[in-house]
């Protein structure tokens, strides 16, 4: 394998990262009677003891303050139902619009959860680390929904797909 120049090495990464197949979500958060949330693939499970998790959130997204300020979001875990969220959330549609897509309600602390999603992990988040152009916001687990089924939504090479045992 040849080793990338630096000018390279920015377009070889996005190649690679293309290949690494991601369960889309949807992170939410509030801050007064506003509703944030947006599509991230870069969660990832961290520590059972205490149930943790990470989300990396890049400074430029409008709801990365609000986590910040807030110190708490919501991981709602996508199902192969929810193709149009995605899109949503992902940055077709802005601020209050995106919720208008998918069945949302609140729980007890005021966060949005998609009510049909696999999973719905709420979360205070306990430290943040930033790193270049993304903060690593660490959730701390208070509750979860699950629901009975759960077949993920998955982001791979650009494009929404299906999981496949082999
Ligand atoms: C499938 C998918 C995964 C994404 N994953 C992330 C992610 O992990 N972290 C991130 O900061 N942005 C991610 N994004 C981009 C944000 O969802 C997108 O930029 C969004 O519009 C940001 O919200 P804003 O427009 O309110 O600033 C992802 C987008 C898509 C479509």
């Amino acid at each position: 394998m040849d080793i990338a120049t630096d000018a390279d090495l920015a377009q070889q990464f996005r190649a690679a990262m293309r290949r690494l197949a991601a369960t889309v979500t949807v992170v939410t958060t509030r801050e007064g009677d506003e509703h944030h949330g947006m599509a991230a693939t870069a969660v990832t499970s961290l520590s059972v003891d205490p149930p943790s998790l990470l989300v990396c959130v890049n400074q430029s997204a409008s709801m990365h303050d609000i986590v910040h300020r807030r110190q708490a979001f919501c991981i709602n875990i996508l199902g192969q139902q929810h193709g149009p969220l995605c899109e949503a959330f992902g940055g077709k549609l802005a601020g209050a619009e995106r919720f208008k897509v998918g069945d949302w309600a609140e729980d007890d602390g005021g966060l949005r959860y998609l009510t049909d999603a696999p999973a719905n992990i709420f979360c205070v988040m306990e430290q943040h680390h930033r790193y270049a152009t993304h903060t690593i916001f660490i959730g701390r687990v208070q509750r979860i929904r699950l629901a009975d089924q759960s077949d993920p939504l998955l982001y791979y090479a650009g494009g929404i797909g299906r999981f496949m045992p082999t």
